[in-house]
Formats: structure tokens, sequence, C-alpha cells
């Protein structure tokens, strides 16, 4: 399985912090924020890892990361989305580098206190369709939200005002090779983005979507309130079971 990291935008939700600087290059506690979710493929086993990053500050991520030694890494491999189109519009870069293989996408400011080693076991075990990972939580209508029907997820609601569950849908997903045709039959969203949730949407509706209950802390670090939490949860517990490493 390969890995994708997530890391463009243009990061409006933490203006001014992001007016000069790409949001994944903004620290949380003791690190800068792209360090959480490469470690999170790192300790899953995950070891062939692409970043897709945009905007001018691109560079940045080359001078910060090189080629990954700090993470153990031989290479890692990157790419540049142009413009601003949404999650599913940057994975789509990543089409070439995934080969036709299982991938892991983390977008790049969901940060986690465990890991994700049982569910990409899981998802490989799986080798069709997709998996994503939910997460209880207070504000489930800033996220995307399942639609539950006993066990099974029977619909995916983006940031609806009435949330169908106390779940989220983390920043952490699964896919089989489809996903670049799923993504190449979308149509921009209300807000103008190619969205995860209609690619997620799709595997539901062909009936290969799994989901597992991610286990520990989850936080996303996207606005100025969620930034500050990820923050403190780290320098409090830790992030990536990797407390013995700080
Ligand atoms: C995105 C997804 C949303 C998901 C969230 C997780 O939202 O669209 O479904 O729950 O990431 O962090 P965004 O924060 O980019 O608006």
């Amino acid at each position: 399985m390969k890995g994708v990291v997530l890391a463009g935008g243009l990061g409006t939700r933490l203006n001014p912090l992001t007016k000069v600087t790409n949001k994944h290059l903004l620290p949380v506690y003791d690190r800068p924020m792209i360090y959480y979710p490469i470690q999170t493929l790192v300790n899953a086993g995950i070891e062939e890892i692409m970043l897709v990053t945009g905007g001018s500050n691109a560079g940045d991520f080359l001078k910060l990361l090189g080629n990954g030694q700090e993470f153990g890494l031989k290479h890692l491999n990157y790419t540049y989305q142009q413009g601003e189109g949404g999650i599913a519009d940057a994975l789509r870069l990543a089409e070439h580098f995934a080969d036709g293989k299982q991938i892991c996408v983390v977008l790049g400011d969901n940060i986690i206190e465990g890991n994700i080693a049982g569910a990409a076991k899981g998802f490989r075990d799986q080798k069709v369709g997709a998996k994503i990972l939910l997460k209880e939580v207070a504000d489930p209508e800033r996220f995307g939200v399942p639609v539950l029907e006993g066990k099974r997820v029977v619909q995916i609601e983006e940031k609806p005002n009435k949330p169908a569950s106390r779940y989220a849908v983390t920043g952490i997903y699964f896919y089989d090779a489809q996903v670049f045709h799923i993504i190449n039959s979308l149509k921009p969203s209300g807000r103008g983005e190619l969205e995860i949730t209609d690619v997620n949407n799709a595997y539901i509706q062909a009936g290969e979507l799994t989901w597992d209950v991610l286990e520990g802390w989850w936080t996303d670090a996207g606005t100025t309130q969620s930034l500050f939490l990820a923050s403190q949860l780290v320098a409090k517990t830790g992030a990536n079971n990797m407390e013995e490493a700080r």
C-alpha cells in the first residue's frame, strides 16, 4: 500500500496565520503540522509516500522534509496542485504515483493519538473498495457525517445542519485504484470543489465501503480552535503513539 498526504489548499479559516505560509507548515506543539500525518503513514508500515501541496510555499516542504530521513524514509515524492480544486482534485494528482495499488490518504491537518496499523491491515485483506475511519465527536456538523442503518453506512453528508449521527468521517481514507475513475466522474459541489465525501458516497453505492472506529483522540487543525486544541492534545499525551520519541 502507498501513502498520500494532502497538504494544499489556502487555509483561509486560519487567516491571518496562513497569509504568508501554508497551513501544514504551522506549528502543532513542537513540530510542523505536516510531520504528524507523515508519521501516521510511517507507523502503519507505509514507506512509499507522496505529498500533494500547492500555493506559493510549496518549496518550503522540500526544505523542511527533504527525502524524509527524519521519518526513516529513503525517499519522499512530491507533486503540485494548481489552484484550489478541493480534496478529491488534489488526490487526482497521485494517480501516476499510485500505479494501480491500494492507497491510504491522510489529510495534512488530521492528527491522531494512536495508529492506523490495524485498519491498514484490514484494508490490505479487503483488497477492493474503500475504508473510512469514524470518530465520535461533539460537533459533527463541522465534518462529513455518516448516516448509519444498523452497522451499515448508507450515506455520508458533508457538514449537515442536522447531523444524522454523532460520528465524524476522519480525514484518513483507504482506496483501491477505482478512486481515480470515480474522481473523474465527479461534479464540483456548491463550494466549487470536488468533494471527498462524493468519492466515499460512490463507494457506498457500489456496496464497497467498510468502516472502523478510530481508537484514541483525533482532531483536525484547520481552524483557530482546532489548531489550538491539537497543540494542547499533543502537549498532554503526545501523538502517533510516539511519546517515547519526544
Ligand atoms: C474535510 C472533509 C470532511 C472531513 C474532514 C476531516 O473537511 O470534507 O468530510 O470530515 O475533512 O478533517 P474540511 O475540513 O476540508 O472542510
